[in-house]
């Protein structure tokens, strides 16, 4: 059974509201996107400042419907939802338990759908085979596409929940999930379908991106002009198709040497746009390949990987950081690390030039098999030198508006979605700390809890 809320408010006839306490620290991320000195910024209410968990005034989120109604001192919190004509015996009590409370975390960059495993490639690279020697040779994401186009949608849904269910239980609420393993028009379709099903199912939001140029397909590679051939097939018919089945919010493309180059990919994502998707990208992950200079001059939503980003692309980013609505730089450190790569992505530099900086897991069979995202935030902490503090809001208030959900989830403000974590640590700095630790202690979602540790 779904515990999902559609709409806010059906389910919750007997108590639609939901009033959670005793929290050692409340993270409430208010105040929009972190960018430079901010970036760490957590809006934190701390119990240890008014007397402990326990005190009048130690901090509390109240939901109501599904949607956040008051954050804040318990005391004048209570007051106000009375003023406001809500009776506090309709509030179901949440004891947080001497833990820290969070927004829902939200992953902005995952390739849920997929079908098969590529755990050969990972001996494959321990012996010295390069990650794109291995897709030139047809393996690697054409392997994967091979699989997924002989996977019917009940096969994706049904590995698509098995994964989904692993990321709430690690303080998932809100995932992005790119198609990309179809490379043809009905797969594609099928695989933007299933994600939007699954969102609508619940409880874990899901905003679908259309992935077309993730890779040029097998049928297209033994023409000659086969990757142009494709980029057209993909604007000519994938994109109207994909338009017409209103499902995918935004489009992607795998901009990088050997793939996409920045001018096809400004041709199809100058399309997409055309057809009111919003654009990113997968830019400059393996190589410089103008992929940060094309996301600041489309003004793309998040430019993804950013591992080795030219100075033209990082300065025309932060150029565009200074805007009501910079582009966020995603950055994707499991697959890296999962690549065994010596260097990480420049985050530090990203931060300084006042660029707002997400993380996100990059979930996908080839580069980074990990739907934990709190491991992130540690990989993030260990090989970018983000503090625990920039690392949680890249995971939540950044990751929101990275996904084009800024305006909903993220944060833990009056109107935005009761989308809440409570941990089991008494201290923020320990979200990444302890590594790859289980430290999810309840998940509510759209103000219901839908996991609660060993239930
Ligand atoms: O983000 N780099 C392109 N796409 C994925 C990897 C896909 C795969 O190897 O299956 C990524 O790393
Ligand atoms: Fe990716």
């Amino acid at each position: 059974m779904s515990l999902r809320l559609i709409e806010g408010g059906r389910g919750h006839t007997d108590a639609p509201g939901l009033l959670i306490h005793g929290a050692s620290q409340v993270v409430t991320m208010a105040g929009g996107l972190r960018r430079g000195a901010a970036q760490g910024d957590l809006a934190m209410l701390d119990a240890a400042d008014v007397g402990g968990p326990g005190a009048p005034g130690a901090p509390v989120v109240a939901c109501w419907e599904g949607k956040i109604v008051g954050v804040g001192p318990r005391d004048s919190v209570e007051a106000g939802l009375e003023a406001h004509g809500y009776s506090l015996s309709r509030f179901v009590r949440l004891d947080a338990d001497g833990g820290v409370v969070t927004p829902g975390l939200v992953d902005p960059h995952t390739h849920l759908l997929f079908a098969g495993s590529r755990e050969r490639e990972l001996v494959l690279r321990q012996q010295g085979a390069g990650y794109m020697d291995i897709l030139a040779a047809g393996g690697g994401i054409l392997s994967t596409v091979a699989a997924t186009r002989h996977a019917d949608a009940e096969t994706l849904a049904a590995h698509g929940r098995r994964w989904l269910d692993e990321m709430l239980r690690h303080g998932v609420t809100t995932i992005e999930a790119k198609s990309g393993y179809g490379l043809d028009l009905p797969t594609e379709l099928r695989l933007l379908d299933v994600a939007y099903e699954l969102g609508r199912e619940g409880p874990i939001d899901i905003v679908p991106t259309f992935l077309g140029a993730h890779a040029v397909p097998a049928e297209f590679r033994s023409r000659p002009d086969g990757t142009e051939a494709y980029v057209r097939s993909v604007i000519e018919e994938q994109l109207p198709g994909v338009a017409a089945q209103g499902r995918a919010r935004s489009c992607d493309v795998f901009c990088e040497e050997g793939v996409f180059t920045a001018d096809q990919s400004r041709r199809i994502l100058r399309a997409a746009a055309a057809y009111g998707l919003a654009i990113r990208l997968h830019a400059d992950e393996l190589a410089p390949s103008g992929g940060a200079e094309l996301a600041a001059e489309l003004g793309a939503l998040s430019a993804d990987h950013l591992h080795v980003p030219s100075d033209a692309g990082l300065a025309a980013m932060a150029a565009s950081a200074s805007g009501p609505t910079p582009t966020v730089a995603t950055l994707l450190p499991a697959t890296t690390w999962f690549l065994m790569t010596d260097e990480a992505a420049p985050a530090r530099r990203f931060i300084n030039a006042g660029v707002p900086v997400a993380l996100g897991t990059d979930f996908n069979p080839g580069t980074s098999p990990a739907p934990n995202l709190p491991l992130v935030m540690t990989i993030a902490c260990l090989e970018m030198k983000l503090s625990p503090a920039e690392a949680l809001a890249a995971v939540t208030i950044n990751a929101a508006f990275a996904a084009g959900v800024g305006a909903e989830a993220g944060s833990l403000e009056p109107g935005k979605l009761a989308d809440v974590v409570i941990w089991r640590a008494a201290d923020v700095g320990q979200l990444p700390y302890w590594v790859g630790a289980d430290l999810v202690d309840v998940v509510v979602k759209r103000g219901r809890v839908v996991h609660r540790r060993g239930a």
